[in-house]
């Protein structure tokens, strides 16, 4: 098991191949021993914060519930409920909370205030969303991934449809880029990654041999392709009035069985770190069929209930890679396994 004692988890870039698989790894071992009834505690005593500037259902219940199984506690400052940024500094919350806590896990905008969260807190910190990266969502992903296919990484092919510009986007890119695998984002030019994302994804392909393919073509994006993942189209935070943008955009890049039977692969998998927009069971939904008379969006609902999809899989994923997360930067020498 990878020994992380001690370091941040802020974006997949700060990290080797092998320190990542080796999480992905820890993962697997820590979801074989909880369902064989078999875990070891290796967090006993340990307190972690858990600062969300904007909501979580997977991410806040994923750290809640591997703190309480490895026997470590949790304290929840919900985006109203603490001063951080607002009456107190980032920096000063940092020096405040590293005080008492062993560990602190940030969502919100920034990618800034992460970083600096780590600067100061003198314990690991860990990004639980920012809108550059989702870290512990790819090593959910990758997760996912080798439990649904029999091929190493380095012969998966991986495609992304949608707002790749974003967080999601992003960290798929460079994460498949850091693996050696092939990974493609096919959406309109002006949804690819930002250039020096592309240009960290290029570079890391250079040493991984992974193959990085940016295109405004389905078709291409998703010829062959083992896993064809997929992001809302407007995330947390963007104003209602880009709706209208994103729908005339992104409709062509939607998720339907037309573009699973595109793989040519009948044994391809659906993605989504949800939530997800596939139905009216949302009021978001709701308004968007009023104005738009769509009830569905980046992915159909087909797809989404079909038995390509892997979400519910991925979702629980989230659970055993934070745990593993947290037990490989603080278990010490209690790593189990290692
Ligand atoms: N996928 C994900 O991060 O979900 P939440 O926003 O519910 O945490
Ligand atoms: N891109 C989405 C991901 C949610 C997990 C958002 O930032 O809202």
């Amino acid at each position: 098991a990878p020994d992380l004692t001690g370091r941040h988890f802020l974006k997949e870039l700060d990290f080797t191949a092998e320190e990542f698989r080796g999480l992905v790894d820890l993962a697997a071992r820590l979801k074989a021993a909880k369902k064989a009834g078999a875990e070891v505690q290796a967090l006993r005593g340990r307190n972690i914060a858990l600062i969300f500037e904007k909501t979580s259902t997977r991410t806040r219940c994923a750290f809640e519930v591997a703190a309480a199984d490895q026997g470590a506690s949790t304290t929840y400052l919900d985006p109203s409920g603490s001063q951080i940024g607002h009456k107190e500094s980032v920096k000063d919350t940092a020096r405040v909370l590293g005080r008492m806590f062993d560990a602190v896990e940030y969502r919100g905008d920034s990618q800034a205030t992460v970083e600096e969260l780590a600067r100061y807190a003198g314990v690991p910190v860990y990004n639980g969303l920012t809108d550059d990266w989702h870290p512990t969502q790819m090593l959910a992903d990758v997760l996912t991934v080798t439990e649904h296919t029999d091929k190493p990484l380095e012969r998966v092919a991986f495609a992304y449809l949608g707002d790749a510009r974003y967080n999601m986007g992003n960290s798929y890119l460079v994460t498949g880029a850091l693996l050696g695998m092939d990974v493609r984002v096919a959406a309109p030019r002006a949804y690819w990654p930002a250039e020096d994302v592309v240009a960290h994804a290029r570079k890391l392909a250079e040493e991984s041999g992974a193959r990085v393919t940016l295109t405004e073509d389905v078709a291409e994006g998703v010829a062959g392709a083992d896993f064809v993942a997929t992001d809302v189209w407007v995330s947390m935070g963007e104003p209602k009035e880009v709706w209208d943008e994103r729908i005339a955009a992104l409709r062509p890049y939607a998720v339907t069985m037309d573009v699973l039977r595109a793989t040519g692969n009948p044994r391809v998998r659906f993605l989504h770190c949800l939530p997800a927009f596939h139905d009216l069971g949302t009021a978001v939904g709701r308004e968007i069929h009023a104005r738009h008379g769509l009830t569905e969006l980046e992915v159909t609902d087909e797809v989404f209930e079909s038995a390509h999809s892997v979400v519910f899989d991925e979702a629980e994923n989230r659970l055993h890679t934070i745990k593993a997360l947290m037990v490989a930067t603080l278990a010490g020498p209690d790593l189990p396994g290692a």
